[in-house]
């Protein structure tokens, strides 16, 4: 990593216990100013417990680092000031208005500026000024998500954590959020976002997953797709379901999908694929070479590691 480049989260080593547990296993994580870094991992993995360290909500029991250049283990009051963190299930008051909202937010802040910063902040949501006195109980799915942001940006901050803000949302509203989120990202707004979304992890600048509390893989798309070294081919037949079933008793095809009427089928062995292929391909089905998807790397990093760690 190229020196000059100032990081935003530099935490190392965290670690948490509940009743003697670790739930998170000296976990690691860089990430660069300006940068949406996508954090995934299955439930109960550690990915809330893990944003919540890096913002000083929890003290951890190992490990140390910065946030925002303050110390995560002594400064949290200073951390809490200065991020945007949007928590799992965060909602609005239903029954206050789209203005209300944010204006209760702002108060909460103590913002010297409120009714100015409020102003920006709807015309920034783009609902429109004639909407701001909608109660928030009445927006689509979508238009909340939004409004959550805009609640957890009104004070500006450089740093956004945003553990699963895009949970239940329709696939449109989503890519609204995301492209709100990008827009940030070019402002100099750095983001660490929590996701089950292949698509969204897609458009992330890097990334990491997490499982059992331990960090997997991390990186590009493309380093953490190349880091697992899978070989994945789409395999068409007139009969995915019995074919499908037949690989299945063979070992040296460790994952074997299907999307819609074609199979994905993966392993590490390529030489010993090759030769189990050649042998379907002479009962008739068709292998075509792909590249792996994230999903598919994903599921072979839960398969290949969770031994050494549950
Ligand atoms: N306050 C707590 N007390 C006890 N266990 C907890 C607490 N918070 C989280 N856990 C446990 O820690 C693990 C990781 O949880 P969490 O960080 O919420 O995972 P994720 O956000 O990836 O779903 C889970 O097994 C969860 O039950
Ligand atoms: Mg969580």
């Amino acid at each position: 990593m190229n020196a000059n480049e100032e990081l935003v989260i530099d935490v190392r080593n965290l670690t948490k216990r509940f009743y003697g547990k670790a739930v998170v296993n000296g976990v690691s994580l860089q990430v660069k100013k300006g940068e949406i870094y996508g954090f995934l991992g299955p439930n109960g993995s550690g990915k809330t417990t893990t944003i919540r360290m890096i913002c000083g909500l929890l003290s951890a029991d190992g490990g140390e680092g910065t946030c925002l250049g303050y110390q995560v283990l002594t400064e949290s009051e200073l951390i809490k000031q200065n991020v945007g963190y949007m928590t799992q299930k965060f909602s609005l008051y239903d029954d206050l208005t789209i203005k209300e909202n944010l204006d209760f937010v702002a108060r909460m802040y103590a913002l010297p500026n409120r009714k100015a910063l409020v102003q920006e902040s709807i015309d920034r949501l783009g609902i429109g000024r004639e909407r701001q006195k909608q109660f928030a109980g009445t927006l689509s799915g979508g238009w909340k998500q939004r409004l959550a942001l805009a609640a957890v940006t009104i004070h500006q901050p450089k740093l956004l954590l945003l553990d699963e803000p895009t949970a239940g949302v329709d696939p449109k509203a989503r890519r609204d959020f995301w492209d709100e989120i990008h827009k940030l990202s070019t402002e100099g707004v750095t983001t660490l976002v929590s996701t089950h979304y292949m698509d969204e992890a897609e458009r992330c600048d890097r990334l990491a997953y997490i499982a059992y509390g331990n960090m997997l893989t991390s990186g590009t798309l493309e380093q953490v797709i190349a880091d697992a070294k899978l070989f994945t081919w789409e395999v068409q037949s007139d009969n995915t379901n019995i074919l499908a079933a037949q690989l299945k008793q063979d070992p040296v095809f460790t994952q074997v999908t299907a999307f819609g009427r074609v199979l994905h089928v993966s392993g590490v062995n390529e030489q010993a694929m090759l030769a189990s292929i050649k042998k379907f391909e002479g009962q008739g089905s068709h292998w075509q070479p792909i590249k792996s998807n994230l999903e598919d790397v994903f599921i072979h990093f839960m398969e290949t590691r969770e031994d050494n760690f549950a």
